[in-house]
């Protein structure tokens, strides 16, 4: 399993860093999977009523009324009819990709199990709404997929007659059936809806709508290929004769062929196997779980910024308990924190600057403490040499920062890199322990903890508390968001920076002149 996530991984992040070329980073359509979904399932719901409308659900004249949308009135319900196809072709290409994307990148396993099972519903639901709408056309493909999944489900023991004889011959069919499949090709959809919602109960402020240049530039797409190429139904349905030669959806019918050939029980077993393996992917195996966030009610002034900072809904704020004047204090729900450590990034207390007591910040991961990442920093500054000493701040699914590490380069591991609250960059300057700071992790959208760079970014602009205070020069810190596989790129941008330090320090740059005094030092125990 992780030599596949693994080998997953390499693959997408090479076409995310290809894509990255092309398209701006927010514009990435392999960072906005999800948001792309929601998209085409608009699409296909609006396209979708409009061919309802000039739907014809009797079973005699289905494939009249869809002929006379794709060819008579071509220039709206036929366009509308091939939305709705492509859209939907869409719709499985993001979803897929969504599924195989959110493996590789190990996000479904902990407490991160519920939008994985949630999201497996979802899936079959697509498929099955696509199936039966293949089914409302009634040309050959669709009395094919008809039959074919019919005979399939007659295998199981649910229906009291085989469902299958409808499509034996003409007089079998009654409209009733048919108006069934329409039910279900709506009904289905809908329930799919209800349970996104459910999928998304579980992350804070879920990316639901793509940029909207993308949208635009994806909608434009998508009606290119309709007036190009139509969606154009096959010969009508015959049942008096077998289906001969039709042409296949890849999308949503790749299976039919085998549920043709292969035995029912074997097309059933495997069938059942797999829907067992994706529910159960999340405890196989089992993940070594991080201890979820703690709060200690001693330091924390309830400022509510761990709640709005917190990517998976796992803080609540409640009375206070502690007697004290402060209205409010949070709590952690163990069963919803992935212990990305961001909460512990935006509060307040967290100050390397602490020295009188502890540095126990209000909120802090148990397993990578505030005071154990003052201690690995001051370690990391120790014996750096050479005349732009930079200290290196990464993330645990960007680059691998250990890779950087010279004489001159310090290292300093992070959950995330929202973990890091700006006050430790104003320390290392202040405190001279380093020239510069590089900062670096997952690439821009992509971040695995979801908000870590937005938050980052802002909490370093001073729009986001906290903020990184004004007396920290600017041009000492950088950034390099590459993901995993951007060691070179990142080691890239550090020599630049070396250079950039190093002219700086010696005057050439004029822009960019510091002070290499220590700052004035901050009062003990702000
Ligand atoms: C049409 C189908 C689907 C849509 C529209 C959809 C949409 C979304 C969206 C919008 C998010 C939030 C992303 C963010 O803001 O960071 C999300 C998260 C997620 N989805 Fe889906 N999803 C779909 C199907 C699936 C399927 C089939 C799976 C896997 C079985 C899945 C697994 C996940 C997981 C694990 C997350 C949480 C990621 C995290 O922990 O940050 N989704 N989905
Ligand atoms: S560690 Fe992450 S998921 Fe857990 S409470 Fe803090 S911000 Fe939320
Ligand atoms: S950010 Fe810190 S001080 Fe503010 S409520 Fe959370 S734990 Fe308390």
């Amino acid at each position: 399993m992780t030599i596949a996530r693994q080998v997953l991984r390499g693959g997408l992040d090479l076409i995310e860093a290809l894509l990255g070329k092309v398209f701006p980073p927010a514009w990435n359509p392999l960072l906005n999977l999800g948001a792309l979904g929601f998209f085409f399932y608009w699409i296909i719901t609006v396209s979708g009523i409009y061919v309802y409308i000039f739907f014809d659900t009797g079973v005699q004249n289905a494939y009249a009324s869809i002929e006379y949308m794709t060819h008579e009135q071509w220039y709206l319900a036929g366009i509308m009819r091939s939305l709705h196809r492509y859209a939907s072709d869409a719709l499985i290409i993001v979803m897929m990709l969504h599924f195989v994307r959110e493996f590789a990148r190990d996000r479904y396993r902990g407490v991160r199990w519920f939008s994985w099972v949630t999201g497996i519903p979802i899936m079959v639901m697509v498929f099955v709404a696509g199936i039966s709408g293949y089914w409302l056309v009634w040309d050959k493909l669709a009395q094919y997929v008809a039959i074919v999944s019919t005979e399939w489900l007659d295998l199981l023991p649910i229906f009291g007659e085989p469902i299958a004889r409808n499509f034996m011959s003409p007089d079998a069919l009654e409209s009733r059936f048919f108006t069934l499949m329409i039910f279900m090709h709506i009904a289905i959809p809908l329930i799919a809806l209800a349970i996104l919602w459910i999928h998304l109960q579980r992350v804070t402020k879920p990316r639901i709508n793509p940029p909207r240049g993308l949208a635009l530039s994806v909608f434009a797409a998508l009606i290119a290929l309709s007036l190009v190429h139509p969606a154009l139904s096959q010969a009508p349905a015959d049942l008096a004769v077998v289906p001969g030669r039709i042409g296949l959806d890849w999308f949503y019918l790749p299976l039919f062929p085998l549920l043709e050939t292969l035995p029912g029980s074997v097309t059933w077993g495997m069938s059942a196997c797999l829907l067992l393996i994706m529910v159960a992917m999340p405890w196989l195996p089992p993940l070594k779980r991080a201890q979820p966030a703690k709060v200690d009610l001693a330091n924390c002034n309830g400022c509510a910024r761990c709640f709005h900072d917190c990517p998976y809904n796992a803080i609540s704020l409640v009375a206070r308990s502690d007697g004290t004047a402060f209205e409010r204090e949070p709590i952690v729900n163990p069963a919803y924190c992935v212990s990305c450590g961001l909460c512990a990034g935006s509060c307040p207390t967290s100050m390397p600057f602490r020295r009188l007591s502890d540095l126990s910040p209000g909120i802090d991961l148990p397993d990578h403490t505030m005071a154990a990442l003052r201690d690995e920093t001051e370690v990391a500054a120790r014996g750096l040499t050479g005349p732009a000493r930079i200290m290196v701040f990464g993330c645990d699914s960007g680059p691998a920062v250990a890779d950087v590490r010279s004489p001159s380069v310090g290292i300093v591991p992070l959950t995330c890199i929202g973990q890091l609250p700006p006050a430790f960059i104003d320390y290392v300057i202040s405190r001279d322990l380093a020239d510069g700071i590089m900062l670096t992790g997952c690439r821009e959208n992509s971040c695995n903890a979801r908000f870590g760079i937005e938050w980052t970014k802002q909490r370093l602009a001073r729009e986001r508390d906290p903020h990184l205070r004004n007396r920290v020069p600017r041009e000492r810190i950088r950034t390099a968001w590459v993901g995993p596989s951007g060691a070179s790129s990142l080691r890239n941008a550090l020599s630049a920076f070396a250079t950039e330090l190093q002219n700086a320090a010696a005057g050439t740059d004029p822009t960019a002149q510091f002070d290499h005094s220590p700052a004035p030092r901050e009062p003990v125990d702000a």
